[in-house]
């Protein structure tokens, strides 16, 4: 049987990544150049630097997948590129970029949703068992997703405002860290010696739906109120408040989907899913509840190509290529 060998190509926010990924699960290569140190003066990302960056890097990164996996054009399956969601202009050169490579080596291309890449990071790391539940925890997405077989996605339960990593990101920068601020409020939750009590949002009783921005606001309350009293905020007291509330929810949310869609899995995936607060703590639950919980390593849980090339393969395999015309999609829908 022939390999499947997909170059895959990520460009949705700020990260220009491609990868080569063969039979959607051994990465060949995964390059990820970075363009948080260029944004970081601006507290956030700013759509248009992140357009300019994708092409001033795109060929090199390129270049480089292929020759760290050591392959030529000719042993190429298909080319696949994030085709949505994410900034329109970031998207739109990576998917020039794939359809120019696609049309120069006669390759078929396949379109990408950019949570499925999430999603499937699984799927580098352990054999998927379906029906299975994904809880996405990224900087744009808190989704509890549901898959009865392969390739068949089920939202059960989204944030009705902030994702938790843009809400980790918000109550960093009250704190005054720079951006991206996940990982130092889940370093200073970890050093804190007690917690700031902070409320927890449980919406509905039988509701999967997240929302973050109450206990954004509530943080900012804290850091107002010590400022306006002359006093320097417990600031890693707020970020272990913070997170322990975030990390409650999020599990026990996550475990009763797992347990009402009586699901054989729980999938981690998103940049938050690199928080150990988070990872400590889902592992624990389900340890102590008989769920087999997968994680994958930091660097597949932040964006990166070969998690593209992963949700690739599965659509390759079920719906082949798409035609050159595609559109890069900033609202594409799982
Ligand atoms: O998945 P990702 O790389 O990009 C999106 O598709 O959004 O996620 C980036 C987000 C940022 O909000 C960042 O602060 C957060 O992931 N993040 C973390 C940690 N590492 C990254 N949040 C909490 N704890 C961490 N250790
Ligand atoms: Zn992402």
């Amino acid at each position: 049987l022939q390999p499947v060998i997909i170059l895959a190509i990520e460009t949705s926010c700020d990260e220009t990544s491609v990868a080569v990924v063969k039979d959607g699960n051994e990465v060949l290569s995964n390059i990820i150049s970075s363009q948080i140190e260029t944004h970081r003066a601006f507290g956030g990302v700013v759509p248009e630097v992140a357009s300019r960056k994708h092409v001033e890097v795109m060929t090199l990164v390129i270049e480089e997948a292929m020759s760290a996996a050591n392959v030529t054009p000719e042993d190429l399956t298909a080319i696949a590129v994030t085709q949505g969601p994410g900034l329109v202009g970031a998207l739109l050169v990576g998917v020039v970029a794939a359809k120019s490579l696609a049309l120069a080596w006669n390759k078929p291309l396949i379109g990408t949703h950019h949570i499925a890449g999430h999603i499937y990071a699984n799927r580098l790391v352990a054999e998927l068992q379906y029906p299975c539940m994904t809880l996405v925890v990224s900087g744009g997405h808190t989704e509890l997703v549901h898959m009865e077989q392969e390739g068949r996605f089920n939202i059960v339960g989204r944030t009705r405002d902030d994702a938790v990593g843009e809400a980790y990101d918000k109550v960093a920068r009250a704190l005054g860290f720079p951006y991206p601020g996940g990982p130092h409020v889940d370093r200073l939750a970890r050093e804190a010696e007690e917690a700031v009590t902070l409320p927890r949002v449980w919406l509905e009783p039988d509701s999967y739906d997240f929302s973050f921005s109450g206990l954004k606001s509530a943080v900012l309350n804290v850091v107002n109120q010590s400022k306006m009293k002359g006093l320097t905020p417990d600031v890693a007291g707020i970020a272990r408040g913070f997170q322990e509330s975030v990390v409650e929810v999020l599990v026990e949310k996550a475990v009763r989907a797992v347990r009402a869609n009586s699901a054989k899995q729980l999938l981690l995936c998103g940049g938050v899913a690199a928080n150990k607060g988070l990872r400590e703590a889902l592992t624990a639950r389900c340890e102590k509840e008989g769920i087999e919980l997968i994680v994958p390593p930091p660097v597949y849980c932040t964006d990166n190509a070969a998690m593209i090339g992963a949700a690739a393969y599965v659509k390759w395999k079920h719906e082949g290529g798409i035609p050159l015309d595609m559109v890069a999609d900033p609202g594409f829908s799982l």
